[in-house]
């Protein structure tokens, strides 16, 4: 199995069946707006693409810079972010968007974005590659349950995670970092689900180790609480 041949296999998946989602560019144009991208990635922590669709597009509405975000009244953005849950996110939002916007705009690597409020590993990842096209690995539930697949990882969550992200290391691609990143993540939520896999029109149904063993819907492992 050629590991190489993943990444241009999953873009050109990609290029076909690319959900359209309102923070996104199509494939292959680019950038998107750092802001767009960073406030869709704290939405969509623990939230669904479904739900979070109507709060993307209102936010943007209503604050369509990080400096309008930041200049928010605390309260409003609160009650606009009311059915989302989780308000510590929130509360994190705010507090980032007036860190950016005091720092003139976002940082443009993954080691400057990380540690701003509410940014960890899997946001400033996701930032640098789909905003700024760095080759940065961007590893969520999503992508975890693809590499074990792919490398056949029997390793249970949460100790495979480390393997898993080394795994996915070695597939990011130079060209189209950010649209591979999202091709991943469409993958995994429309494709490579937790339960029935349709891996008879998977893109990468050559290329998957648990395929070919048949235990594809038994991966990734957990370990038993
Ligand atoms: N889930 C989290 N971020 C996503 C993105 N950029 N595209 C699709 N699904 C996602």
């Amino acid at each position: 199995r050629d590991t190489r041949v993943i990444a241009p296999q999953l873009l050109d998946w990609y290029d076909r069946h690319a959900r359209v989602l309102p923070w996104r560019v199509p494939p292959g144009g680019g950038g998107a707006d750092p802001y767009r991208v960073w406030l869709s990635e704290v939405m969509l922590q623990q939230t669904t693409v479904a739900a979070v669709r109507a709060y993307f597009e209102r936010f943007t509405a209503l604050w369509p810079t990080v400096q309008d975000l930041a200049a928010a009244d605390d309260a409003r953005v609160m009650a606009e972010w009311a059915g989302l849950g989780y308000y510590a996110r929130a509360r994190n939002l705010l507090a980032c968007a007036r860190a950016v916007s005091a720092m003139g705009g976002f940082p443009q690597t993954r080691d400057g974005l990380r540690g701003l409020p509410g940014i960890g590993a899997y946001t400033s990842a996701a930032i640098a590659a789909i905003a700024h096209d760095a080759p940065e690995t961007v590893v969520d539930g999503n992508v975890e349950r693809v590499v074990a697949r792919l490398f056949a990882v029997e390793t249970p969550l949460p100790a495979a995670k480390s393997e898993l992200v080394a795994l996915a290391e070695t597939l990011t691609p130079q060209q189209r970092p950010g649209d591979y990143a999202q091709a991943m993540m469409d993958l995994g939520a429309t494709i490579c689900t937790p339960r029935n896999p349709a891996c008879g029109i998977c893109p990468l149904i050559h290329q998957c180790d648990a395929r070919a063993l048949g235990i594809a819907a038994s991966l990734p492992r957990k370990a038993p609480k």
